[in-house]
């Protein structure tokens, strides 16, 4: 387990509502800031994503909560125009640091897309790829064992358990996200990133996928972006609403959706605008 660390200070320029630190954060976010090219498109945003908590990123098209969701795994990296500045800590440790291998940082912090992207492998493969390249498995057994309970706690096992060797394309769109969620599971994360998981979904297969975010909670912390303010209301502990790059408000999620304390927050909820 790791130690309990207290939320690191607010430097005084965030402007933010609300509550944005938490007990002993999993991650710890200090005026980050997102620049493509000359477009400041992520402005001094202080946050802290708690343990065992889901977090939703709700506002306006455009507002950057993709383009934040990304900086906790350095995935802004393979974007040429983008510069992230700003301090982003995960258990204590920079991820900015120099010594941070990118690949270990992708597997504590794993990505769930918005269309489901298994690779051109089977269902095993998909979910065994990550650990056998981080070598989380001492043989086969192993690595079965792994596979076995990634697809369980997926909610996919029943569904696959007699076809492992299909291709993870065969599978419906439901399916194939609850794949890519068993193949970030498999790695052991910390913490999950889903940027509008369900967005490509039908209502059952979205109502699988936001369950199966409640039972990972207890083992994870969730970052989701939604354009659902009912999902977000459904699945999340807290909510983050963002405007042009602006961390407006942030708080706990029956609040938020109640009693905003931001004009923007409030005409953006009660669909003013968006
Ligand atoms: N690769 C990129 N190059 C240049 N500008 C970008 C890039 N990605 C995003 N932007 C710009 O940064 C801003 C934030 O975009 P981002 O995709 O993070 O918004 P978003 O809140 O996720 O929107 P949506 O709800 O539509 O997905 C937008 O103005 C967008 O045009
Ligand atoms: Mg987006």
């Amino acid at each position: 387990m790791p130690e309990n660390r207290p939320s690191p200070p607010i430097a005084g320029s965030s402007r933010t509502i609300g509550a944005v630190t938490t007990d002993n954060p999993v991650f710890a976010c200090r005026d980050v800031n997102v620049h493509y090219g000359d477009k400041h498109a992520i402005k001094h945003v202080d946050i802290d994503v708690g343990r065992s908590e889901v977090l939703a990123m709700i506002g306006p098209s455009g507002c950057g909560k993709s383009t934040f969701l990304r900086c906790l795994n350095r995935m802004n990296d393979t974007i040429e125009s983008a510069r992230v500045t700003g301090s982003i800590m995960l258990d204590g440790q920079d991820i900015h640091d120099r010594k941070q291998d990118v690949v270990q940082l992708r597997a504590r912090v794993g990505m769930v897309f918005q269309k489901p992207n298994p690779f051109p492998k089977s269902i095993y493969e998909n979910v065994a790829y990550g650990p056998r390249i981080h070598g989380l498995a001492a043989d086969r057994g192993e690595l079965d064992e792994i596979v076995n309970t990634s697809l369980r706690r997926a909610g996919l096992w029943e569904e696959v358990k007699d076809r492992l060797n299909h291709p993870g394309t065969s599978l419906s769109g439901g399916q194939q996200q609850r794949l890519c969620i068993a193949r970030t599971i498999a790695v052991n994360p910390d913490v999950i990133l889903m940027d509008e998981p369900c967005s490509a979904l039908d209502p059952i297969a979205t109502a699988r996928i936001e369950d199966l975010i409640d039972e990972l909670r207890e083992s994870y912390a969730i970052c989701i972006v939604t354009h659902s303010m009912q999902q977000a209301a459904r699945v999340s502990q807290r909510t983050a609403y963002f405007h042009l790059g602006d961390l407006i408000e942030v708080g706990e999620t029956k609040k938020i959706f109640t009693n905003p304390q931001a004009k923007l927050t409030e005409d953006y909820i009660t669909g003013r605008f968006g």
